[in-house]
């Protein structure tokens, strides 16, 4: 049990806790569950990127799927080995492809023909071979929320299959290119399987198709996306759902990448804030906090539910809107929701924030974003110190 109140008094609040057991028990789930063949769990670092968050990781045998330098630069200095990461994302600028390659990272993952052509040009003038993978699109519906949904032909994301061809024979006619892998990545929050299998059977079959033509891609990719509970959710299990990509890889001897950032620290993660006050707007009941949307985002912006619990408090519950102070309407951690009468200084917790919370956070209202604190083997431990005034106008130039 986390002593919520004792870390709030502490730390003082907005505050993020998480439980780094909760983790370690969320890597070791899902490496045994992959352990029928050979496989790399690459952490998805955009979910939590807090430096211990990866050192411990990292200590686990984690790898890391990075979508900007920066996160690669934060996966190498946490100790993530190098030949354990991999660069995504659908544009990349020349200076962070050439930094990936001259770091000798596991293989850069392409979105585009034109990306491809960029990073030929660059791995030529270093005069090396650039270790590629193809983001292919499957044209699948992973039935999640749209602004998470990446699979279907109307996203931005990837190459349909015929481009996808047409780019690994070119990489494969071209001194300055490996590809080495194959990857797909359908959506995030993922609560059903068939979808993922159906996508990585097409994905199978392109791997097949190349390999008939003398290609042989060594990395099956499977991307992230798989869901956890956050109200009453019907998730899909980890063993599952290494079953099912396996069926689709009969006869293809390939190390299985799979990139999970939510799974794996989601519910780890706690959101602490207080009551400031309350207040009925005809009729309607408003629990104002310290907390806000610019330090969790996820309701704000795609709705989402998280549960909330005001810590040690009883009575009649009656609903209520759980608001920031920020001035925007759209600043609520909770809407409807029944809660127990509150006063000043109670605290609230809002749960599985652990990915997509910090991460997220902004300097909205000139607010400073929260501290983070990482409870290891039952002590605590501060993982990043709460903001000051004085570091959000440090780069700000006065000049009148
Ligand atoms: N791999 C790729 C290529 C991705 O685009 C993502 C997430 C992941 C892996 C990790 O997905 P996960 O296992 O965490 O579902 N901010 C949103 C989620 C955005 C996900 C973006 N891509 C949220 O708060 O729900």
């Amino acid at each position: 049990m986390i002593d919520f109140k004792q870390l709030a008094d502490k730390y003082d609040t907005p505050l993020y806790v998480y439980d780094f057991g909760h983790i370690s028990e969320r890597y070791e789930e899902l490496k045994k569950a992959f352990s029928g063949r050979k496989s790399l769990i690459s952490y998805a670092v955009k979910a939590n990127s807090n430096l211990s968050v990866l050192k411990h990781l990292a200590a686990m045998g984690s790898g890391a799927d990075c979508v900007s330098i920066g996160e690669v630069k934060r996966a190498l200095m946490s100790g993530i080995p190098k030949y354990k990461i991999i660069f995504s994302g659908v544009g990349k600028r020349d200076d962070e492809i050439e930094e990936a390659l001259k770091e000798d990272i596991l293989l850069l993952n392409l979105e585009s023909e034109a990306e491809m052509e960029r990073v030929e040009e660059i791995a030529k003038g270093l005069g090396i071979q650039a270790r590629i993978s193809i983001r292919v699109n499957p044209n699948i519906d992973p039935k999640t929320h749209p602004y998470i949904s990446t699979g279907l032909h109307e996203n931005k994301f990837g190459v349909d299959i015929e481009t996808a061809k047409r780019m690994y024979i070119k990489a494969n006619n071209s001194q300055s290119l490996d590809p080495v892998g194959i990857h797909f990545h359908i959506g995030s929050q993922l609560t059903e399987l068939e979808p993922i299998k159906e996508a990585a059977s097409i994905v199978a079959d392109l791997v097949r198709s190349l390999r008939a033509i003398k290609i042989d891609i060594r990395f099956f990719d499977v991307g992230g996306g798989l869901g956890i509970v956050y109200e009453n959710e019907e998730t899909i299990a980890p063993y599952d759902y290494a079953q099912a990509i396996f069926s689709t890889l009969h006869g293809l001897d390939m190390t299985v990448i799979c990139e999970p950032g939510r799974f794996m620290v989601g519910n780890s993660g706690y959101f602490l804030t207080k009551v400031l006050y309350e207040k009925v707007n005809e009729g309607r009941r408003f629990v104002i906090v310290d907390g806000a949307m610019n330090d969790l985002l996820r309701p704000s912006l795609y709705n989402a539910y998280h549960r909330v619990e005001v810590v040690g408090k009883e009575g009649e519950e009656s609903e209520a809107d759980l608001v920031g102070p920020v001035c925007e309407s759209g600043d609520f951690f909770a809407k409807n929701r029944p809660l127990p009468p509150t006063e000043p200084g109670d605290l609230v917790v809002v749960h599985s924030a652990g990915a997509y919370g910090f991460v997220m956070a902004s300097n909205y209202n000139t607010r400073p974003r929260p501290a983070e604190v990482a409870i290891i083997e039952g002590r605590e431990k501060c993982i990043r110190v709460r903001e000051s005034f004085e570091d959000l106008v440090k780069l700000e130039k006065m000049c009148l």
